[in-house]
């Protein structure tokens, strides 16, 4: 049974009963949500590993994955796991997608703006997502064919009709210098056209906001399985499209994403086409 909401008209109480699935997810995100805040306020005391060029990762990120897959696990335990901090096999046909901290760069500034990214897919297809932003306490969630909420009430995507007086989030391929030139052609094609673009530093947060309406369109380039899964579920239940450069369903392994309205997502993929290099063309 999929996420399903029961109302009546009349008084219009509506109740938004969650997939038993999802429910295990909100558990386990708002866990890590703790485990984020606790240190949230004392960072001097958080150990951080350089992980690549640009790439940290703390303790927290550490400590909060591994709560994450205790509650998972405990309620699914077989059922594989797909982690940014511990990793995992992403072959399995039930796969957990996590991120247990979107934003570790903002989170270790001090920059209140992060979230928890939990979804689940099956054979492929994203199934259930949770996005959790512990700073705001804004609890995003998702099953497929059965909408979006955020904080338990509908959600839908904006209805801009083209790119004038838009607002679109990105992010920067702050590790992939080799695609600096094609994003900043990308870039000012975009800014040309909409009213204005953020950089806000969380990728699945960007997602829920587009899921929202907060945003009216996200693009980035070179996004890992973990950054995408949660917020690409929420964007098409929200009545989006979230697509790869080519408007195709490689973002997954591509890692190259544009998520918006089908209006904006259609003229976002043609504003960005003449800057594709050969190979962001999926
Ligand atoms: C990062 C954030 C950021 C995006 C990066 C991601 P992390 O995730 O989503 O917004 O630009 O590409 O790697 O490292 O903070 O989990
Ligand atoms: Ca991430
Ligand atoms: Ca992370």
């Amino acid at each position: 049974m999929l996420g399903a909401v029961f109302g009546n008209h009349s008084t219009r109480s509506w109740i938004f009963v969650m997939h038993p699935i999802v429910n295990i997810a909100v558990r386990a995100a708002r866990r890590a949500g703790d485990i984020i805040m606790r240190s949230a306020d004392r960072i001097d005391t958080v150990s951080i590993v350089t992980k690549g060029k640009n790439d940290f990762a703390s303790d927290v990120d550490k400590r909060a994955e591994a709560e994450i897959i205790k509650i998972i696990r405990k309620a699914y335990p077989n059922h594989g796991i797909l982690a940014e901090e511990s990793g995992g096999d992403s072959s399995a046909d039930t796969l957990w997608i996590i991120d247990p901290l979107d934003g570790t760069t903002n989170y270790l500034h001090g920059l209140p703006h992060y979230a928890v990214s939990i979804a689940m897919q099956h054979r492929g297809k994203l199934e259930h997502a949770v996005v959790y932003d512990p700073v705001r306490q804004e609890l995003f969630t998702a099953s497929r064919g059965a909408g979006a909420q955020l904080n338990e009430r509908r959600i839908r995507v904006a209805p801009a009709k083209d790119l004038s007086g838009t607002l679109l989030g990105t992010g920067f391929p702050f590790r992939s210098e080799q695609h600096i030139d094609a994003y900043l052609g990308m870039f000012k094609a975009l800014f040309q056209h909409a009213a204005d673009i953020r950089r806000p530093g969380s990728a699945a947060l960007d997602l829920a906001y587009v899921a929202a309406g907060r945003l009216d369109g996200f693009w980035e380039i070179g996004l890992s399985k973990w950054d995408i899964a949660g917020g690409a579920l929420l964007v098409r239940e929200a009545g989006g499209l979230v697509g790869d450069f080519a408007g195709g369903e490689n973002f997954m392994e591509s890692g190259n994403l544009v998520a918006a309205n089908p209006r904006i997502f259609k003229e976002i993929l043609q504003t960005i086409r003449p800057h594709l290099t050969p190979d962001l063309q999926k």
